[in-house]
């Protein structure tokens, strides 16, 4: 499997703290059945003020730890980047790192807060998609303007954006409403990829055996597969070629 949003990077976010966390976390991955990881810390100004270069050096700096360590994980590196309007000169500049291609789009894994749908989300989506830039909105079903109304994720969907699904939602880490939301996001074909947003070994695993197991008894192993390998390697497959 392959995971297209975890906080593995050593000291960068709220993820893992040094690079033992990071090689702990790695080895959870990888006995878990994640063979490919694309690293994604938040870039969420004020708070986790990451960018494209500092990101690259904590990947190398994992990738020389996963080789020293003999951990055969697959790693690249990208963002989970805060919806603001800041992104938008950062895009124009280059300074965002993508998940990867779809259709040969550049896919951004867009955060948004977890309490609502800020005003102007449509204009910072319809603006990327004026770029040729693919939104990829990371956990929908963890936002709680959508939890009190699913009509929010319908017309963010509209917006021609992807939705990331967390394998934690579908099992029940967030709680019921959370995994009811999931599981009509899923039924309504609105989810294109399920990742693990890890961030430590206790609450936040690298854990996306069990979602997969899941979406097999729940829909079929196709669905499991489409959304868990195949679509995620069609985004970032470029990575690792
Ligand atoms: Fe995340």
């Amino acid at each position: 499997m392959i995971d297209l949003h975890c906080h593995l990077l050593p000291n960068v976010d709220d993820g893992a703290k040094n690079i033992d966390e990071s090689i702990a976390l790695a080895r959870a991955a990888y006995s878990s059945g994640i063979t490919h990881v694309v690293c994604t810390p938040h870039i969420h100004e004020g708070y986790f003020d990451n960018n494209i270069d500092g990101i690259k050096q904590a990947h190398q700096l994992f990738t020389e730890a996963l080789r020293s360590e003999n951990i055969p994980l697959q790693s690249h590196f990208a963002a989970e980047v805060r919806i603001s309007p800041s992104i938008l000169k950062l895009v124009v500049s280059e300074r965002l790192p993508f998940l990867g291609y779809l259709n040969s789009k550049p896919v951004l894994l867009l955060e948004l807060p977890h309490s609502h749908i800020p005003p102007g989300t449509e204009q910072v989506i319809n603006w990327l998609k004026s770029q040729g830039v693919v939104p990829m909105i990371a956990h929908p079903e963890r936002n709680r303007d959508i939890l009190a109304n699913y009509g929010k994720a319908s017309w963010l969907r509209g917006k021609g954006v992807l939705f990331q699904l967390t394998a934690g939602a579908i099992t029940g880490t967030f709680g019921e409403k959370v995994r009811h939301c999931a599981t009509r996001l899923l039924s309504d074909g609105f989810a294109d990829v399920i990742a693990t947003d890890a961030h430590n070994l206790h609450k936040r695993p690298p854990e996306l055996k069990q979602a997969f197991e899941i979406l097999q008894q729940q829909y079929s192993l196709d669905k499991a597969k489409e959304l868990c390998i195949e679509r995620p390697m069609e985004i970032a497959g470029c990575w690792f070629e």
